[in-house]
């Protein structure tokens, strides 16, 4: 029988607030992170150390990942470059991420640099990682658009599959799928999955599926099916790529949770219902929203 245990990785604080236009409180971003801790969530990622000039709403990556006592949590922050990487290696960080994308357009837009460009850079970070990161500090590897591209189009699963392959085989313990721009059909999803699982282990794979188009939790299916059991998720559904036109936020924590707890899975660090909750409505409060509340769940 397959595994029944799960874990939701939240990106909230880095991948949700990332696109907000107006700059967030160090204390603000410090406060959801550590709401975030105390529901029992595992691994949160925090901050991104990259260009504040692309970027700004991460410039104060260093102080929210200082200003988090984490407790049995370990917060992870986003490394464009080697200099991003040492930033956030005189951090307390748990886990650094690597970031590239599956096509052309993408990397161009996020990252300033062709495809094969992006991948280079990410093959020496990875190498100054592995040579100057603490025992114990893991490393993860996203990539974007594996589905489809804002730029270019519908992307080939064998594309995504040779990347995956590269990051793992390169040092990254973990490669999470980013679904990008949230349109991803199962079907898609399920056949870009058939190609990576023949090259990287199932278990070495996260699902980060934005739910633009609704089709979130059916992408998590499909990928459960697949043998994943990893699954970035945004407290109060916030988030998007500010180079990802159209992309809305990630799939809301809340209901990944309800989610997995409905379909008979256990949920790593057990996050409770009421702290996650709890969570959402600082979430909310800090961006001054009402909407979107599913207290009701
Ligand atoms: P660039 O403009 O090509 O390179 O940016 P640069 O070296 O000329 O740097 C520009 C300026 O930034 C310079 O400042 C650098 O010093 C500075 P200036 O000299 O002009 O004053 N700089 C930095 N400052 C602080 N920390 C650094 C750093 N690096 C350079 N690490 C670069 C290239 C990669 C830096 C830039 O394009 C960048 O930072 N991009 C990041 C974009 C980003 O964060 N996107 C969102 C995260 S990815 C995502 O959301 C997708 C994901 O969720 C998965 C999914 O959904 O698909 C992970
Ligand atoms: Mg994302």
């Amino acid at each position: 029988m397959m595994s029944k245990a799960v874990e939701i990785f939240e990106v909230g604080p880095r991948d949700g607030l990332q696109n907000e236009p107006a700059f967030i409180s160090s204390e603000d971003k410090i406060a959801l992170t550590q709401a975030l801790a105390g529901a029992g969530l595992r691994r949160i990622e925090c901050a991104s150390f990259v260009s504040p000039k692309w970027v700004p709403q991460m410039a104060d990556a260093a102080q929210v990942v200082e200003g988090v006592t984490p407790g049995a949590a370990q917060l992870y922050a986003l490394a464009p470059n080697n200099r991003g990487l040492q930033a956030a290696l005189a951090t307390p960080v748990g886990g650094l991420c690597v970031f590239i994308a599956a096509t052309e357009g993408f990397s161009r837009a996020n990252t300033n640099i062709s495809l094969a460009g992006a991948v280079e850079r990410v093959q020496d970070v990875i190498a100054t990682f592995r040579a100057e990161a603490p025992e114990g500090v893991r490393l993860r590897g996203y990539i974007s658009c594996v589905t489809e591209c804002p730029y270019d189009g519908p992307v080939a699963p064998s594309e995504v599959a040779r990347l995956a392959e590269l990051l793992h085989g390169a040092g990254c313990d973990e490669i999470s799928l980013g679904d990008t721009i949230g349109t991803a059909y199962p079907e898609q999803v399920a056949r870009m999955l058939e190609a990576v699982v023949r090259v990287v282990p199932a278990e070495a794979l996260a699902g980060h599926y934005h739910d633009t188009a609704g089709r979130a939790l059916a992408n998590i299916d499909v990928s459960l099916d697949y043998g994943l059991r990893i699954f970035d998720a945004s407290i109060a559904g916030l988030g998007g790529c500010p180079y990802a036109p159209g992309a809305k936020g990630n799939v809301d924590t809340e209901l990944v949770y309800a989610h997995l707890i409905a379909r008979g899975y256990d949920i790593s660090g057990a996050p409770d219902r009421a702290g996650l909750a709890q969570a959402a409505r600082l979430a909310r409060k800090i961006l001054g929203r009402t909407e979107g509340a599913i207290d009701a769940i």
